[in-house]
């Protein structure tokens, strides 16, 4: 597993709230204004931020099947849900919530998205959505999931996926080579295959156009500063040991970058919504399934 804990999730929660892109936030609302009720798929939970920030967008009625391989984060994902609502009921299938006059449902399940797709996939769905997700993916994962979406003429929607962005201030000689390092060690395989890392969000673009989608994009960037000295503080140790890890920086560039205190930093993201263009993207899909690589 690729090991996220709730401390880091919770630390980077109001940074990916801010960050999100609102023209794409708008286009995902206007989409589903003149519904009563919907249908979410959260992938890759973590602890319910992509839920915390996604329901103000939604109608008053909202189902949301919460999926993640990891069950202490499932668990973490209950408890932070049920101390965030207004009112809350356990309930069979999950969580009963009302927060802000919305009825939120949620039900958690554990699955594999790498092994087991159509698993974490099942059930209906009106929108599939994700937040801080796809960088960990391969491409051919991104390809399969796009035909998997596409199947189920469901909308999607994703936020926060890293595009390779990454602007420190102070600035340092060495930047350039630590986030060259560290972009490669984004490629890495994080149970995926290869990821895309900064690739990612073209890799879900060019997914879902050939999918018979009709693609949105908008920048998310991190914008962090004086409020933000710890996560700005982890982000640049996080940096640095991934860069190191992957051998292609040496002592003294590693040393001279991190004996900087850095006291903002812009670090790129992009969100992505795309929704099937024309009712066909489900035939495009299956004709696909039957005759490709895959
Ligand atoms: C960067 S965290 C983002 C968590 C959450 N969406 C958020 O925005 O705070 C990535 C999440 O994907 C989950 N994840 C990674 N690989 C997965 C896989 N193969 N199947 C299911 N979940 C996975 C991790 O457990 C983690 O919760």
């Amino acid at each position: 597993m690729t090991g996220f804990s709730p401390d880091w999730l919770a630390l980077r929660e109001p940074a990916d709230h801010r960050a999100r892109n609102a023209g794409i936030a708008n286009m995902v609302q206007a989409r589903f204004a003149t519904r009563d009720h919907l249908a979410v798929l959260d992938l890759g939970c973590g602890t319910g931020s992509n839920l915390r920030a996604t329901y103000a967008l939604l109608p008053a009625r909202q189902s949301w099947t919460l999926v993640d391989y990891d069950p202490a984060l499932l668990h973490a994902a209950r408890s932070t849900l049920a101390r965030w609502a207004d009112k809350v009921e356990i309930a069979n299938h999950g969580l009963s919530l009302i927060k802000d006059r919305r009825q939120i449902t949620v039900t958690f399940r554990q699955a594999d998205l790498a092994a087991d797709l159509d698993g974490a996939l099942a059930g209906d769905a009106d929108l599939i959505t994700a937040s801080a997700l796809f960088d960990l993916c391969s491409a051919e994962f991104i390809r399969r999931f796009a035909r998997a979406v596409a199947k189920k003429r469901a909308a999607f929607y994703t936020v926060l996926t890293y595009n390779g962005i990454q602007k420190w201030t102070p600035r340092q000689p060495s930047d350039q080579a630590i986030a060259q390092a560290f972009n490669q060690h984004q490629m890495s395989d994080k149970g995926f295959g290869p990821s895309a890392g900064p690739m990612a969000p073209s890799e879900l673009a060019d997914g879902f156009q050939s999918s018979g989608y009709i693609v949105s994009e908008g920048e998310s960037p991190w914008i962090l500063g004086a409020n933000d000295a710890q996560l700005v503080s982890e982000l640049a140790e996080g940096k640095a040991r991934a860069a190191v890890e992957t051998g292609q920086v040496d002592a003294k560039t590693l040393a001279a970058w991190t004996s900087v205190r850095r006291a903002a930093a812009e670090i790129g993201h992009t969100d992505t919504f795309a929704v099937p263009g024309d009712g066909r993207a489900g035939d495009i899909a299956d004709s696909d399934e039957d005759g490709d690589e895959d």
